[in-house]
């Protein structure tokens, strides 16, 4: 097990545009019991409601979806270039079908119970606070539906409220 530091969020130093879009994140959500991870280059960081936010964008059919959606928390993790294969495969390959944490050499750990991959770098703890579906008719740029949704998989917006962050 790897040793975090609780990194403050007026100490947090990082651009979003490279972290989440370039970096990826893995967005793992469930309990001790069961639980389920993967990857996302979608979304951000800010305020909202009086509270620092992560927000995230999850399509339907989503295996983790059925986690975020059962559960009140859920992790965003960063992890270095090292694993770079391992958030390919978490992208690509269902927890339906395989036990992605085993298969991607990553090892769950849980902070206050709630799941994320030990080899991370840096880690948000979130609390549920939205769960924001978009619509169809939700694009005032008529070129977003046909481009990212042509086969109807909608995205649901959750945004979480950042309880802690894990550093090293
Ligand atoms: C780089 C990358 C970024 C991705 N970003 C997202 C995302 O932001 N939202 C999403 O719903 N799916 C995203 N995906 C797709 C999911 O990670 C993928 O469908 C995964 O297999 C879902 O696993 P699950 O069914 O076990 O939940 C991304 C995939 C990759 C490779």
């Amino acid at each position: 097990m790897h040793t975090f530091q609780t990194v403050p969020i007026e100490k947090l130093d990082m651009n979003p545009f490279e972290k989440i879009g370039k970096q990826w994140a893995l967005v793992t959500a469930g309990d001790e019991k069961q639980c389920n991870t993967m990857t996302v280059s979608w979304g951000g960081v800010g305020v909202l409601w009086g509270k620092n936010v992560v927000y995230i964008f999850i399509r339907d059919s989503r295996y983790t979806k059925e986690f975020i959606d059962q559960g009140d928390t859920f992790s965003m993790a960063f992890l270095g270039e090292e694993y770079r294969q391992a958030l390919s495969f978490c992208g690509a390959h269902s927890g339906r079908d395989t036990d992605k944490f085993a298969q991607a050499g990553l090892t769950l750990a849980f902070q206050n119970g709630i799941p994320y991959p030990d080899e991370a770098e840096m880690v948000f703890f979130c609390r549920k606070l939205a769960a924001v579906p978009v619509d169809k008719d939700t694009f005032t740029d008529p070129e977003i539906l046909p481009k990212w949704y042509g086969d109807g998989d909608m995205h649901t917006m959750y945004v979480g409220e950042i309880l802690q962050v894990f550093g090293r």
